[in-house]
């Protein structure tokens, strides 16, 4: 199924007992997202309608992808089949596909690519007579945050050069009722757009839309690569085609769908500092300049919604995403890498921080040529410590991690270290930000095409035969 709008989904969650609705009145200062962080910690993860937030006449929603179960309803399936689905796309036709159902296959597959442009949002949206964020229920989450921050928003942006759009999520803080920040790091589609406007001297139009149907917003976050326009891939994955609408005063589009839309523009030439901000990472990012974003106009649909996420210490719904675009695009990463067996973006690393893949090793050095290929590909290039290991590793097993990458490692030989190379902008303990170093592990078995010249041992393992009859024997144990 796919959900026209947010309010769809809510009323879905409603109906299937996922949603609570608070109509005490909350604050938008820390107590709002402390609410959906406990409801995570110690409640079942169900989606949150604050019906009276402090100075706001707007609802705010949040813990909208806050489990698994929840991810794959957004998603119309699995993760993993969804990623079979993209992989089976690229796939050149094999002599078992007549032309014909390959063809149809690819129509079905196919069919929402291109969306649908409107000229108008229709009677359902006004436009407003005046510029005011003060009217959203906009939370700050931490004490040393420095302000309200817009956490689920969806920027969407236009590349001057190949007219490509682009659509990802990146928080904004709010410095006043017509200003924010754009907090797009430097190797996002945000910033190298931006980039392209500076070197024209030309203002670069923004729309940031907040609130759509769930599955556009998890689209922003996906690590495409650039050129790949996150509405097609919405498209693709729902088999539906988006409807989109003309902005008023900016050259772009945006989802029909959407609860509030802000029209505006980047002076590529001004900067502003942002933060501190209580960050995925556990700790608060530090002040740093980044993009201002001016507000033009904003359109709001008929009794908005406000959604709005808990970004911090694990766990959150930041979690269930990231687990989601792992399992999605690992039978993609796989054309490329394709001796990966399986990969574990591990969550207490902050997914970035440290990359478990198990491998098919065929040739010396092997494991090294993967942790090169994971470096150069997407948003895998912030990994900044790769460790490979065997397929008899099951790699989401943290013991069986642990076991092989301190038993099957020598240090001096299977450890490298590159400096001087690319960093997550939110990697704090680097000397300079976005520029460090990373750590490749190789925890693979060798043999003498390694130099490895002393025999390796064997894994212990039981014979199949004994452990059938020795369990039955064991069960008899039980009183
Ligand atoms: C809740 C949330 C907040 C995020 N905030 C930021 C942010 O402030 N800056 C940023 O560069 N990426 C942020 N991200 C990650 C990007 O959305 C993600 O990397 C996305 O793929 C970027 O899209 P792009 O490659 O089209 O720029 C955030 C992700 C989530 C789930």
């Amino acid at each position: 199924m796919v959900f026209e709008d947010l309010r769809e989904f809510i009323d879905h969650l409603g109906k299937t007992g996922n949603l609570r609705t608070m109509d005490d009145e909350v604050d938008p200062e820390l107590e709002l997202t402390y609410i959906l962080s406990e409801e995570e910690r110690i409640g079942k993860g169900d989606a949150i309608l604050f019906n009276s937030v402090k100075n706001s006449q707007i609802p705010a929603v949040g813990n909208l992808f806050s489990t698994r179960e929840r991810m794959e309803l957004i998603l119309g399936g699995s993760p993993e089949d969804i990623g079979l689905r993209l992989q089976n796309l690229i796939r050149v036709p094999d002599d078992t596909d007549s032309m014909i159902s390959r063809g149809l296959e690819m129509m079905k597959e196919l069919g929402g690519v291109k969306p649908k442009i409107s000229s108008s949002m229709g009677s359902s949206h006004r436009t407003m007579e005046k510029v005011d964020l003060g009217r959203y229920p906009i939370c700050k989450t931490w004490p040393q945050d420095g302000g309200n921050f817009i956490t689920l928003p969806l920027v969407i942006t236009r590349d001057p050069v190949t007219g490509q759009r682009n659509m990802g999520m990146y928080r904004m803080q709010v410095f006043d009722n017509e200003t924010t920040g754009m907090h797009w790091h430097i190797h996002k589609g945000g910033s190298e757009y931006e980039q392209n406007y500076a070197e024209r001297s030309k203002l670069m139009d923004v729309a940031v839309v907040l609130g759509s149907d769930p599955l556009t917003m998890f689209s922003a976050v996906a690590p495409l690569p650039n050129g790949i326009d996150e509405f097609s891939f919405r498209g693709i994955i729902s088999r539906k085609r988006m409807e989109l609408v003309r902005g008023q005063t900016v050259d772009l589009v945006y989802p029909r769908n959407s609860e509030i839309v802000l029209e505006g523009y980047v002076d590529p030439s001004e900067t502003r500092v942002e933060g501190p901000f209580g960050d995925h990472t556990g700790y608060y990012s530090l002040e740093a300049e980044f993009p201002v974003f001016h507000i033009k106009k904003i359109i709001e649909k008929d009794k908005p919604l406000y959604p709005t996420t808990i970004v911090g210490k694990l766990w959150h719904e930041d979690v269930i995403m990231g687990k989601a675009i792992e399992r999605m695009f690992l039978p993609l990463v796989r054309i490329q890498i394709p001796e990966i067996v399986d990969m574990n973006t591990m969550e207490e690393a902050v997914f970035h921080n440290m990359v478990v893949v198990s491998i098919k090793k065929r040739y010396p050095g092997h494991a090294k040529k993967v942790m090169f290929a994971i470096w150069g590909m997407g948003q895998l290039m912030f990994s900044k410590i790769v460790l490979v290991v065997d397929p008899d590793i099951n790699v989401h097993d943290r013991k069986q991690v642990i076991w092989a990458m301190s038993t099957r490692i020598d240090p001096s030989r299977d450890v490298i270290i590159i400096p001087g190379t690319v960093t997550d902008s939110l990697d704090h303990p680097a000397s300079i930000m976005n520029y460090g170093s990373k750590m490749g592990i190789d925890a693979t078995r060798k043999d003498e095409s390694e130099g490895f010249m002393r025999p390796w041992p064997d894994v212990l393992d039981m014979k199949q035969e004994i452990v059938m009859e020795a369990q039955a024997k064991r069960e008899k144990l039980r009183p």
